[in-house]
């Protein structure tokens, strides 16, 4: 495969994407004398964190009484007993370390009358380990706070000399015989040349998947890159199956309105313009958790009880609240229902319906970023690469994440990251070129997909592929309709060689890239429908129909599933039920976040 020129590069560490755990990782890395490269297929302030709204969670205690013990009860609850507490724990423990540093990196939070940090109310998150009132814990930069977070990120990154290589896509992974990774293969879109960049650690940051979905708040770009990465790699996916659909995309476009919306007063009715909010959750209404939300709107809306001409959507009212709050606090979205559904919120409610949002599965890792291989052992590492932020399963959302523990997870992640990566990689000790026959497979499968030549569009197998996964992995689903996905998942992804990309250039290829990206997309399908087959249970995002409850005794474990083109192979592993610091050495009690009914 000599007719393509590989340029070499070499660093300690490579990132791959500059969203915001990316970020994180890569300045965490540079502080510490790391030779870092960070390749992202789109200009960094670009990256989908970007879109991040309503703000960062963390205890910081601004507003009123809270502290990280009631955010981890939340947080475990919420994740309605999947996640792993280890992880859970010091992610609220880190919380306000890790938002305190943004602020000092210039990260313009929104204030308080006396200076501090403004804080609001997000779904799930509550005092007194959920008896007590909803409590302020999300930081906002009003309602433009992933915004803010990218760009303070990637300036501070570019002042420590990070290097950016941009618009570059990550085609694989270079694995030696013995299986550690060694650095990562990528295509340079604008000059059309490709690159082995060898390192010592590799980290996957490549956000989520939200483009398997016809209907997504995600980005056209969140086409879960790194979950292809590593599934190439021979790696397992974990937790798949749990998809968030966030209660509130503008109906028709997709569109975010932030669930800080609702944390400023906002509230959703039915076509009888009942808050029916308060019939499903009485305590915390329309601050219940997302999923939760997500499935009493679906309800309402099969029992006939949503608005419009075709009564298949919901409103979300905002004319209540003051206008100085809303141009203050709810700029954006202020905006976006304007454009996206032409209402003034002042006046009008905004069209809404759930939308697929977040993806809690991913890449399996520790709650220092390393990569599980649960092949070499339940908790065994995979050596050279880590994984962060959205494209990772730490895991800390377990079956449903809690509002703006995401922006939390980036940066607590991103920075352990680091500070692993740290310790356990010597500066300037280079790893030798990866093995030769490594980079000629990666480039062999790169060109038999630039010069695919079939009968089928990229665009045509990708809507495909949406409508399935939209229908057929929904919000509710059963045994019926998961089968039905698993089937017609399994046809589609075989029509993949079948593909026709109709631009043989390399210089922005898009249509190659389109192509590309869309093989990474079907790996996460066919993981995410085959993992819900599997699970006959219901938790958090995951609602079986024929499996009504949760059942702890037989499904409280986290899936794994290994992709190989059309087919799957389903596994498990036991959820982490032991928190960082025990109790007798001062920890917390146990008991407090012991498995139990779920009710908000
Ligand atoms: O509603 C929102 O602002 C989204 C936040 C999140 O997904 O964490």
């Amino acid at each position: 495969m000599s007719r393509y020129e590989i340029v070499n590069h070499t660093f300690d560490v490579v990132v791959v994407g500059a969203g915001g755990a990316g970020l994180r990782a890569t300045l965490g890395m540079v502080e510490q004398g790391l030779k870092t490269a960070c390749i992202t297929k789109v200009f960094p302030t670009r990256s989908h964190t970007v879109a991040a709204q309503g703000g960062i969670a963390g205890a910081l205690a601004n507003m009123g009484p809270d502290s990280w013990q009631w955010h981890l009860y939340d947080s475990v609850k919420g994740s309605d007993w999947l996640g792993d507490n280890d992880a859970m724990e010091y992610l609220a423990r880190e919380a306000s370390r890790a938002i305190y540093e943004l602020e000092h990196y210039g990260v313009p939070f929104s204030r308080t009358a006396n200076g501090q940090i403004y804080q609001r109310p997000f779904g799930g998150h509550t005092t007194e380990f959920g008896e007590g009132p909803p409590v302020q814990r999300t930081c906002a930069a009003a309602d433009r706070t992933g915004h803010a977070i990218l760009h303070t990120l990637y300036g501070q990154s570019l002042k420590r000399k990070a290097e950016f290589f941009i618009e570059y896509f990550a085609l694989d992974l270079i694995m030696s015989p013995d299986g550690a990774c060694q650095g990562v293969v990528a295509w340079n879109l604008e000059e059309g040349t490709l690159h082995k960049f060898s390192a010592n650690m590799v980290v996957l940051a490549t956000g989520g998947y939200g483009r398997s979905y016809f209907s997504a708040t995600s980005a056209h770009t969140c086409t879960g890159d790194g979950n292809g990465l590593a599934a190439r790699a021979g790696l397992s996916l974990q937790d798949m199956e749990f998809v968030q659909f966030h209660p509130t995309g503008i109906y028709g476009a997709g569109v975010l309105i932030t669930e800080g919306a609702r944390g400023e007063g906002g509230y959703l009715t039915n076509s009888e313009g009942e808050r029916f909010m308060e019939r499903y959750a009485p305590t915390y209404k329309d601050l219940a958790s997302r999923d939760v939300v997500s499935r009493c709107m679906t309800m309402e809306i099969r029992e006939g009880r949503g608005v419009g001409a075709s009564k298949d959507h919901i409103h979300l009212h905002l004319s209540h609240i003051p206008a100085d709050v809303l141009s203050e606090r709810l700029p954006g979205i202020t905006e976006s229902a304007k454009v996206f559904a032409g209402v003034d919120v002042t006046r009008q409610p905004i069209p809404v319906l759930p939308t697929v949002h977040y993806n809690m599965g991913g890449i399996p890792t520790n709650y220092w970023g390393e990569v599980i291989n649960p092949d070499a052992g339940a908790d065994a590492i995979q050596p050279g690469l880590m994984s962060v932020g959205e494209a990772a399963c730490a895991s800390v959302h377990g079956a449903n994440r809690l509002g703006s523990n995401s922006l939390t997870d980036l940066v607590v992640f991103g920075r352990a990251a680091a500070i692993r990566t740290g310790q356990i990689i010597q500066p300037q000790q280079f790893v030798e070129p990866g093995d030769a026959k490594a980079v000629e497979t990666i480039i062999e499968r790169f060109d038999t997909m630039r010069h695919a030549n079939g009968s089928t569009p990229t665009a045509h197998i990708r809507l495909q592929m949406q409508k399935v996964m939209q229908e057929y992995a929904a919000v509710f689903r059963s045994e019926e309709t998961l089968a039905k996905g698993v089937k017609e998942m399994i046809e589609l992804t075989k029509t993949l060689k079948d593909v026709k990309v109709t631009d043989r250039s390399m210089i922005w290829n898009s249509d190659l890239m389109e192509t590309l990206e869309l093989a990474n997309l079907m790996i996460s399908s066919l993981a995410t429908v085959s993992s819900a087959h599997a699970r006959k249970e219901s938790r958090g995002a995951h609602a079986h129909e024929d499996y009504p409850e949760r059942d702890d005794v037989n499904w409280r474990k986290h899936s794994l599933v290994k992709v190989d083109e059309h087919t799957f192979k389903i596994n498990y592993r036991p959820v982490h039920d032991t928190l960082l610091v025990p109790q007798e050495d001062g920890g917390m009690d146990p008991s407090i976040i012991a498995p139990k009914k779920r009710v908000y």
